[in-house]
């Protein structure tokens, strides 16, 4: 089957980049991404094409190629629905806030949104692929919502999940490990799944390119981010014990990442993982192994999270201890709020956990983040905590330069990897704090040497 037209069914931060990509590298198809969101499709179809609602580095240069060319940004759905000969759903699957599952299960009801959508517009036959992060066997839901239209329409269902990790999008896009395709094993299936290796395979090597069963592609998802998640806990653990035993986590992972079976990538240490992700599908799987009755599957599992909360709550404490057991009334100065660097998402950031508990200890909090704006802040913790909005606002201040959120601090916190936060002018930095001067690097990146020679008190997680 020859495609000729898209739809991507959300402009977020899968569907915008993803389609932005295979629009540069498709020019013959038209790809047109949808979105019930006004703003966000403005944004995408601003003018000035740094203005578009995602910040990914070489983003904007991929967008600038081809919008308007052959991608196209739209609220108009039913049109770019009746368009296409291949939807891609990437709508948000967040972890459900009510009923049954509240807290755990994926929320579901934009995916079933979307497929009544499709079902109801679809006048031709349609391949339609699972972007979005979804539990296991929703392929099966989605088929029977668009195979009881009652159009004569006929569907295959794909699913073909995405493993960008944010702020190296348009990298992994470019140049990914590998394309998962999962897809029925009938006839009508396999020439699904062989339309959608078709467009990959015009800048991503054959070899990459893994199909699967509909189910196994569906459950490698919410595997692959629970294994990564794994990892990052796990070496949080040993962090604790470090700080115990004059270890160094650093010098830890480098020792165990030379096996070669186990690998050097993520075993740094932080202040907890954050992100849309990883604590949300891992959340769902635990569900998804409840609803099986395999109770010992889902606390393995659970441990992940708990120490995530963990590490983010001992970080705070150490705050509090260490500035002699209050920091009531002192300012204490958070460089980065984004859940890692360059990215303007602060989804799940490890910040807002701190601040938040640094908020109930009445600390007044003063943030500079390179990338995210002031209104973000507040609405994330809002979102988080059901104190008083204004209080929000009284404890914690946005500044746009790091000297000014350091001027008068009892201590700074670390919170966000940004590379420049090590080019700073420490010493002036240093100059304008309160003494004794403390330094918190939730993230490992500062020089230590560096610091205490200047005069800082320096902790860090892990050492
Ligand atoms: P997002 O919230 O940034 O974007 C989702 C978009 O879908 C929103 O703009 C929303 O308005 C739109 N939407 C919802 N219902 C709609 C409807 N019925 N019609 C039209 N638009 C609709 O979410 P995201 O981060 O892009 O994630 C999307 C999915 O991809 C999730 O399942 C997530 O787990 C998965 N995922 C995310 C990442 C990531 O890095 N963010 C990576 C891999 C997979
Ligand atoms: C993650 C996965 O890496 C992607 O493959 C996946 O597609 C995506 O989730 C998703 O499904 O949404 P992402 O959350 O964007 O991507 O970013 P990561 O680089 O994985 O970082 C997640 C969090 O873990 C960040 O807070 C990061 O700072 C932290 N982290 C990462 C560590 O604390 N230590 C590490 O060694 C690596």
């Amino acid at each position: 089957m020859k495609i000729k037209n898209i739809c991507c069914i959300g402009a977020g931060y899968v569907g915008g980049p993803t389609m932005a990509v295979i629009a540069q590298k498709c020019p013959d198809i038209k790809v047109t991404v949808v979105d019930i969101n006004t703003d966000r499709i403005a944004a995408w179809n601003d003018e000035n094409v740094e203005n578009i609602p995602i910040y990914e580095p070489g983003l904007s240069d991929v967008v600038a190629e081809a919008r308007g060319r052959n991608l196209f940004f739209s609220t108009n759905v039913e049109k770019a629905i009746d368009e296409a000969e291949m939807i891609f759903i990437s709508v948000n699957t967040p972890t459900k806030t009510y009923g049954i599952g509240k807290g755990m299960a994926a929320d579901l009801k934009y995916i079933e949104l979307s497929a009544r959508q499709i079902a109801s517009v679809a006048k031709s036959d349609k391949i339609i692929i699972e972007k979005s992060t979804l539990p296991v066997r929703t392929a099966e839901a989605i088929k029977n919502i668009l195979d009881n239209s009652g159009n004569g329409v006929n569907f295959q269902i794909l699913s073909n999940p995405e493993f960008l990790a944010e702020g190296t999008a348009v990298e992994n896009l470019l140049n990914p490990d590998r394309v998962l395709i999962g897809g029925e094993q009938t006839e009508e299936g396999e020439k699904a799944v062989q339309a959608l290796v078709n467009i990959y395979a015009r800048w991503i090597p054959e070899d990459r390119l893994l199909t699967t069963n509909v189910w196994s592609s569906e459950l490698s998802k919410l595997t692959a981010n629970a294994f990564l998640a794994q990892r990052i806990s796990s070496i949080n653990a040993m962090s604790e014990l470090c700080e115990m035993t004059e270890a160094d986590v650093d010098e830890v992972a480098r020792a165990i990442g030379s096996d070669s079976r186990i690998g050097p990538k993520f075993l740094k240490a932080s202040v907890g993982f954050g992100g849309s992700c990883f604590q949300k599908d891992i959340l769902n799987l635990i569900y998804i192994a409840q609803s099986y009755g395999l109770q010992e599957v889902a606390d393995y599992w659970e441990q992940v999270i708990i120490m995530n909360n963990h590490q983010r709550n001992r970080f705070s404490r150490n705050i509090v201890q260490t500035l002699f057991n209050t920091v009531s009334g002192k300012k204490i100065a958070f460089l980065g709020w984004a859940f890692k660097k360059e990215t303007n998402d602060t989804r799940e950031s490890a910040a807002i956990y701190v601040a938040d508990n640094l908020i109930d200890e009445q600390a007044d909090i003063v943030v500079y983040d390179p990338k995210v704006k002031s209104e973000q802040m507040y609405a994330d913790l809002d979102y988080l905590n059901s104190r008083d909005e204004n209080i929000n606002r009284e404890k914690l201040t946005v500044v746009n330069d790091p000297y000014s959120a350091c001027k008068d601090a009892h201590a700074i916190a670390i919170l966000t990897e940004w590379d420049e936060f090590k080019d700073y002018d420490w010493q002036r930095i240093y100059d304008g704090m309160m003494k004794p001067a403390f330094v918190f690097d939730g993230r490992n990146i500062l020089d230590k040497e560096k610091l205490e020679e200047i005069g800082f008190d320096y902790y860090c997680i892990g050492k």
